[in-house]
């Protein structure tokens, strides 16, 4: 049973590779012009998202949101205390510019989260509405009112996405 657990989990993380891949497919084929081929790459995308949530509920990986909230502040944690760190010093030794900022960004945003997060856990069932926006360029979360720039990025606040 936990190899079928490993299995549930590694192929998890390959349909949701799939999903980010064949959505970041779609959005280049629009731009050559390819419509129908950007249509199957969504429509592949979103069949993998599909496999993706199976194998997750067949590994019995969603708990409640108390204890979902809990996974959430700790893989975030994770992330910007030992994932990013090495990663960003790498790719600066090695003068990638750009995987280094893709990293900073990520790091960055990964703290706005699990404060986020935490603040949601400690005030669960009690949460006040609010409105949330993204930020498109750097993924920075904002919780009430769209800044006139992105804090991180400094993208503009316009174009920040509003979620539901
Ligand atoms: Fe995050
Ligand atoms: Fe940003």
């Amino acid at each position: 049973m936990s190899n079928t657990l490993d299995n549930l989990m590694a192929a998890f993380a390959g349909e949701s590779q799939a999903y980010q891949k064949y959505s970041a497919f779609a959005v280049q084929a629009d731009k050559e012009g390819y419509t129908q081929v950007a249509k199957l790459f969504r429509a592949a995308a979103s069949a993998e998202k599909i496999h993706a949530g199976n194998h997750l509920r067949a590994a019995n990986k969603i708990l409640t949101t108390k204890e979902n909230l809990q996974e959430a502040i700790n893989g975030e944690t994770y992330e910007f205390e030992s994932m990013y760190p090495p990663m960003i010093e790498e790719a600066q030794k090695s003068g990638n510019k750009t995987a280094e900022r893709s990293f900073s960004m990520a790091n960055t945003v990964e703290k706005t989260h699990a404060r986020l997060y935490k603040d949601a856990l400690e005030n669960l069932g009690n949460n006040i509405a609010a409105d949330i926006y993204v930020c498109p360029v750097c993924g920075e979360t904002i919780v009430g009112n769209i800044p006139e720039q992105c804090p991180i990025c400094k993208a503009s606040g316009k174009m920040f996405i509003k979620i539901d």
